[in-house]
């Protein structure tokens, strides 16, 4: 059976992206922020997993109001980065999972989940830069292949915190009972505090980012409990994207050991954290 190494945790914005790009890792206003992540690089690399699920949201670059899925599964053999209007990144398609992918649905639909299932599409920052903080970025092609589980955060009613948090433990159930020896690793991704426009605009909330890093590792009951407006009030309207750390959360246990974390404030306009956890 496959086995689940661990949870990563880790905002996703666009401007660490372009910040490599353009050749700013070492810049004094950088380099703190991406220091932050070797260690936990040194862990991916120590635990080389085989599947990473991403979950993530799609920021309208390959889906529109046209069309919101409030939960999809990505069954594609590969995922091309999506071009957001800098032009193309020189980053290699991710590489899909699809015979787990189905076998998730499967276990998502028998447990009361529906998602929409998805078999082309492509991946903007919300993928990209996890995948880019935790693995670096390859010359060819990525060590690892991914699953991307899309919720919808932008277009309301988005789902309960609740329902996210019981998500990760279908999740869970289902890399339990798939038939491989792979290992897979779960990354959830977004946040932490944020709000891009409106009267708030520019509001963060490092207080609160810092002691959601500590709950989401010792106390995920309390947050899968809050309301979505708690998250739009604590976090900002953007910020609250954060909901979707829940289901890496329960695919974990109820005790787990924190890794790796860190957190650096302002990442362009949002409180950035990053955690790497194991089960006790
Ligand atoms: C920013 C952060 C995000 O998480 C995102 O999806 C888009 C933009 C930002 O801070 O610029
Ligand atoms: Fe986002």
């Amino acid at each position: 059976m496959a086995i689940i190494v661990g949870g990563l945790g880790t905002s996703h914005v666009p401007s660490i992206g372009a910040a490599l790009d353009k050749g700013l890792r070492d810049t004094p206003e950088w380099k703190p922020f991406f220091d932050g992540y070797l260690p936990a690089r040194a862990w991916v690399r120590e635990q080389r997993p085989d599947v990473a699920v991403v979950v993530f949201n799609d920021h309208y670059n390959a889906l529109f109001l046209d069309r919101v899925p409030t939960f999809a599964v990505g069954c594609a053999a590969e995922y091309r980065p999506v071009d957001e209007g800098w032009g193309p990144r020189a980053i290699p398609p991710f590489e899909g999972a699809s015979h787990f992918a189905w076998h998730l649905v499967d276990t998502l639909v028998e447990h009361r989940f529906d998602p929409e299932i998805i078999q082309e599409i492509k991946v903007d920052h919300g993928l990209q830069v996890p995948m880019e903080l935790f693995w670096g970025r390859p010359s060819d092609a990525w060590p690892v292949r991914v699953v991307p589980i899309f919720v919808n955060v932008l277009q309301y009613p988005i789902p309960l915190p609740d329902r996210l948090y019981e998500l990760g433990k279908v999740l869970r159930r289902a890399i339990e009972n798939y038939d491989s020896d792979e290992k897979f690793v779960v990354l959830g991704t977004g946040g932490l505090s944020h709000q891009l426009q409106g009267a708030r605009a520019g509001f963060v909330n490092p207080t609160a980012d810092r002691q959601f890093l500590r709950d989401i590792a010792e106390d995920p009951g309390k947050l899968a409990g809050w309301s979505r407006e708690r998250y739009v009030e604590t976090f900002g309207g953007e910020g609250a994207e954060v909901i979707m750390w829940l289901v890496m959360r329960g695919a974990l246990n109820r005790d787990v050991v924190v890794r790796h974390q860190h957190y650096f404030v302002p990442a362009s306009m949002t409180g950035a954290g990053m955690i790497v956890l194991e089960n006790a």
